[in-house]
């Protein structure tokens, strides 16, 4: 089978597509054959060394796949060979096929494709884990994403609404605030011309947003705290900007706001029935047609550098996906 393999850490230039043996499904295990893989940000850092996570060499890229199980290993009864399932590997995925404890896989609801399916475990699970266990958000709160037209962002906008929230799309273009718009967002910020902190005083009247969802941080983190509403809670995510933020926490103090760091990949591992409580909520409203799963673009496998390419470029609005 064909695997895209990174073999040192490099650039997305620096990635090998190679000829390896197919995989056998150990005990446990099922063989899944991979339509589509989905990328997130964190692939171009796991592909140069600047990811919390390690992988010995030679891996694959992508995180989380959709496809058709092939084989089953021993003991496993809950899976059978032609099930379309959703998974969640961790890396691993930009390949032809995928061995992968059944633990992880998840049936893909009747009527929702390969491609919004393979997209749907990292953005919206993160988002869902964010807004709802970590900062109880309500209805009626004021909730303001930045990023707003990325992975987490989008899947954040279009979560806040569904649970009543209304949503300010916080971006670096007039055309990504109006994505998000189109995705449901209330209101828009354009942080590339307008200072964020004004700006979100300005659009909750001085109040402030009760929950802060940040991807991005840099220089912004600081700004949309400030502004942040009395009780307020902010969702460190991630720092797509490249500075991890420092806080001054005389702002904590005099907001009598809370901090809340959200790290998805090792709540599952932790948490394993409130992961599967969310999934199972998150694939009824996939079904129900409730959540885009935005497809920006579709790449073979021998272009997935121009793919990590966008994303790093911060082109993309919604999901990339691989078709192996
Ligand atoms: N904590 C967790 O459990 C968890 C889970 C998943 C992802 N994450 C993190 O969340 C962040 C976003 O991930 P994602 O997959 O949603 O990424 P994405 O789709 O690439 O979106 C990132 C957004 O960040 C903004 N951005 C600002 N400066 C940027 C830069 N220099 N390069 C790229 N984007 C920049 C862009 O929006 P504007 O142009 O509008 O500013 C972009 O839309 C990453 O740091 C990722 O590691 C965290």
């Amino acid at each position: 089978m064909k695997a895209l393999l990174c073999t040192r850490y490099g650039t997305p230039d620096d990635l090998e597509l190679t000829d390896i043996p197919d995989p056998a499904p150990e005990t446990g295990q099922a063989v899944v054959r991979i339509k589509a893989a989905a990328l997130n940000f964190f692939d171009t850092l796991i592909i140069a060394g600047k990811y919390q996570t390690r992988p010995a060499f030679p891996f694959s890229p992508a995180a989380e796949f959709a496809g058709t199980v092939e084989r089953v290993g021993d003991g496993v009864s809950d899976f059978r060979p032609g099930d379309r399932v959703l998974g969640y590997a961790g890396y691993g995925a930009a390949r032809e096929c995928i061995a992968i404890s059944t633990e992880r896989l998840v049936r893909i609801p009747d009527g929702v494709n390969f491609d919004h399916a393979a997209g749907i475990t990292v953005t919206y699970g993160t988002s869902l884990h964010a807004l709802k266990d970590r900062a109880a958000l309500k209805p009626g709160e004021t909730l303001a994403v930045l990023g707003a037209s990325g992975g987490v962002g989008l899947a954040a906008v279009e979560l806040g609404k569904l649970m009543g929230a209304r949503v300010i799309a916080c971006a670096s273009s007039p055309d990504k605030i109006a994505f998000a718009r189109k995705h449901g967002a209330d209101d828009g910020i354009d942080y590339g011309k307008e200072d964020l902190k004004d700006a979100l005083r300005r659009v909750t009247g001085g109040r402030g947003a009760d929950v802060i969802y940040d991807p991005v941080g840099g220089a912004y983190s600081e700004a949309a705290l400030r502004s942040i509403a009395w009780l307020g809670r902010f969702l460190v995510v991630g720092f797509a900007a490249g500075e991890i933020p420092r806080l001054p926490l005389n702002l904590v103090l005099l907001k009598g706001c809370d901090v809340c760091g959200v790290f998805w990949g090792s709540w599952i591992e932790r948490d394993k029935a409130g992961h599967r409580a969310n999934t199972a909520q998150l694939l009824d409203w996939l079904a129900d047609g409730k959540l885009s799963s935005h497809v920006h673009a579709v790449y073979p496998l021998d272009q997935a550098a121009d793919a990590l390419k966008a994303i790093a470029a911060r082109e993309v609005m919604g999901k990339v996906i691989l078709r192996p």
